[in-house]
């Protein structure tokens, strides 16, 4: 059996957000979510399964975690020792080309990287929908970066699906990347407060299938309008089903709402660009490819804007080969 494993995964971006869940315990998403794998940012997971080891341990860019991160990864590695029949601990060590816990939905690379390395490590053989109900248990938007291009979760599913290939729609992402406040609420317990406390949860809910599905269409009918429009309707009805919590959780900062109005601009001049955010106060901006340059530098401009990264769709999530050191780019170039 080989003991040691390195995969690659890929984040992503909902386009129809998942935000509440429909079994705590197992982990299951009250609404179906829509998303896309993004080429540029990568997570590289390394695991080896250490006879002389006696506890897991979890390395992210060089440091070494603790709480609930590890907690999660725990679980995740046990339930792969179950299926391997082994005890052995592992050694986690994870490289993010990307800000770690900012908004970027490092979670959702790092956990769907990590259910490829362990299982591979431990000589695991499973199908892609089996990784990608592992790494979901772990978080759900983990589910989704198993597969490249644009992926769906649907309500209360085990398992994550593809839907077209990266080279389906000819787009982009562009992320501007804001000046990040005191640490943000993570998104567990956001939305779970937000299930709790918020009036407009029920409302949320229900308006999350048709926005899905009419977003789904316009995918598949390569309707890039279409596709924002429903992109931005769901991105604003969770924010607002957010703000109305007790208490409030607002993740959007003054540069947040530059940037949406930057793009509100942008449209009016004839660019079809539309944002979403999710936890955290970074703007995504979906573009056609032919628009990723122009875009990029008029959000760079807006104040409070730190860095921007264009982004192609991303491939599916894979095992490295032994030889393979860098994290190499995973998909199709911006
Ligand atoms: C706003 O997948 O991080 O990014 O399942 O509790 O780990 P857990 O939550 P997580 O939530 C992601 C929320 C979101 C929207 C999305 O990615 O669909």
């Amino acid at each position: 059996m080989t003991h040691v494993a390195s995969a690659l995964a890929c984040s992503n971006i909902a386009l129809v957000k998942y935000w509440g869940k429909a079994d705590v315990e197992r982990n299951l998403t009250a609404v179906p979510s829509l998303s896309l794998t993004l080429a540029a940012l990568t997570t590289r997971t390394r695991v080896e399964f250490d006879p002389n080891s006696n506890e897991d341990t979890l390395e992210i860019n060089g440091s070494v975690l603790d709480g609930t991160p590890v907690t999660r990864a725990v679980r995740l590695l046990d339930e792969v020792r179950s299926l391997a029949r082994i005890q052995t601990r592992a050694r986690v060590t994870s490289f993010n080309d990307f800000p770690t816990a900012s908004g970027l939905a490092s979670s959702a690379s790092g956990f769907a990287a990590l259910a490829l390395a362990a299982c591979a490590a431990a000589g695991v053989e499973l199908p892609p929908s089996a990784t990608s109900s592992m790494a979901r248990r772990a978080s759900a938007s983990a589910a989704r970066s198993v597969f490249g291009g644009f992926v769906e979760l649907l309500a209360g599913a085990e398992a994550a699906q593809p839907l077209v290939d990266p080279e389906y729609l000819d787009v982009a992402m562009i992320i501007a990347a804001t000046t990040l406040g005191p640490k943000a609420v993570g998104s567990t317990s956001g939305m779970l407060n937000t299930q709790r406390t918020s009036p407009y949860y029920p409302a949320w809910v229900a308006s999350a299938e048709p926005l899905f599905r009419e977003a789904k269409a316009a995918l598949l009918a390569k309707d890039l309008e279409r596709l924002g429009e429903a992109m931005e309707a769901s991105t604003l009805a969770m924010h607002a089903c957010m703000l109305a919590a007790r208490p409030s959780l607002c993740y959007l900062r003054d540069s947040t709402l530059s940037l949406m109005e930057e793009v509100r601009r942008l449209r009016s001049s004839g660019v079809a660009a539309f944002f979403t955010m999710d936890a955290g106060p970074h703007v995504k901006v979906l573009v056609s490819r032919a628009d990723s340059a122009r875009v990029r530098d008029a959000l760079a401009a807006v104040p409070g804007v730190e860095r921007v990264i264009v982004s192609g769709p991303g491939a599916a999530a894979h095992v490295l080969a032994p030889s393979v050191d860098g994290p190499a780019r995973a998909g199709v170039a911006p």
